[in-house]
């Protein structure tokens, strides 16, 4: 892909971890460089659920120092927070009255939610149209999403179609990119790697808690002079993350060779894990120490967002009718 507008938005939901470095990240952050890279943390969904007004302005300035020390860089992308571009409250009001509430009734997201037992409430309940919002303003054409947000992105690409065929053509109707092969980076327990499973292993943690959370890595029983198998293995799945493809059947072989030891691995995995991210460690150090630098990055990012927000959103503003001043 090239020239592209690719466009995603992050949760800004705490520490970081494996999953979401190989399952997102880490792509991102490779599209910068031949396409036109649209990047955001979406604060204004995480109030869907978050009530502790510390602990979100500590996570979003957070996130947006990992996001940068792993590599985003601000003068390749448009890299904001969400928030600073309030235009798209705006949009997602006037999506709002195209969109038949039957459509986010089917939300399977928000169906999981309920089935939890969490009450819902009007935001969680339009999470998709701020997302439809957070797409259309800014013309993202392509939207690589994990395979949980699938049906999020089909729901805004109906609200672009139907948008454009009510009040005439306004939006770019976005594509999906399903990540399905890399998407599930699975967690310490095999499940895939989240923090609601609790199976993750954080990024930017110190030493000892990286090792206390590779040695929980399970595994299986088998002796250590048999061969082991490297396709149910899970310690095997998340070494082979940090691995080049001669890596790999070396690590291959050394698993299907009698004698090797799990705890012997896993030892090595998180000197791996640990050297791998180690200038990014410093680098997140640094940011985390001039938090001007990063705000006035956000700034200039959040400033080239509105400028691309208010064409699309003058344009849906007339063509909805808004323009009265005009008649
Ligand atoms: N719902 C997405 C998630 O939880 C986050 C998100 C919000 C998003 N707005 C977006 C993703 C726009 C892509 C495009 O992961």
């Amino acid at each position: 892909m090239k020239n592209t507008r690719i466009l995603s938005g992050i949760q800004p939901s705490g520490e970081l971890h494996l999953g979401n470095y190989f399952g997102m990240m880490q792509r991102m952050i490779h599209y910068q460089e031949e396409n036109e890279l649209y990047c955001f943390l979406v604060n204004y969904h995480a109030l869907t659920t978050v009530r502790d007004s510390d602990k979100l302005r500590e996570n979003t300035i957070n996130a947006a120092c990992d996001f940068m020390a792993l590599g985003l860089d601000p003068k390749k992308a448009v890299f904001w927070v969400q928030s600073d571009v309030p235009e798209v409250t705006e949009l997602t009001w006037l999506l709002s009255n195209i969109v038949p509430v039957g459509l986010l009734e089917r939300s399977t997201s928000y169906k999981d939610k309920i089935a939890k037992g969490i009450i819902p409430n009007h935001g969680l309940f339009s999470y998709p149209v701020l997302m439809a919002a957070d797409i259309l303003l800014f013309g993202g054409e392509v939207v690589p999403v994990g395979k949980d947000q699938k049906q999020h992105l089909e729901i805004s690409r109906d609200i672009a179609e139907k948008f454009n065929l009510t009040y005439g053509e306004t939006f770019v109707v976005p594509k999906p990119l399903i990540e399905d092969n890399k998407g599930l980076i699975c967690g310490i327990d095999g499940q895939k790697m989240s923090k609601s499973y609790n199976n993750t292993i954080e990024i930017f943690k110190d030493k000892d808690t990286l090792t206390s959370k590779v040695m929980g890595i399970v595994t299986d029983a088998t002796p250590v002079d048999e061969p082991k198998d490297t396709k149910t293995s899970i310690l095997f799945q998340i070494y082979s993350l940090f691995l080049n493809v001669s890596e790999l059947k070396e690590l291959k072989h050394r698993f299907e060779s009698p004698g090797l030891r799990y705890s012997d691995v896993k030892k090595e995995l998180v000197n791996v894990i640990w050297d791998y991210f180690s200038d990014y460690r410093e680098c997140r150090h640094d940011l985390l120490n001039d938090k001007s630098y990063v705000l006035n990055m956000l700034k200039e990012g959040s400033d080239k967002a509105r400028d691309t927000a208010n064409k699309y959103l003058t344009l849906a503003r007339k063509n909805v009718g808004l323009n009265y001043t005009n008649f």
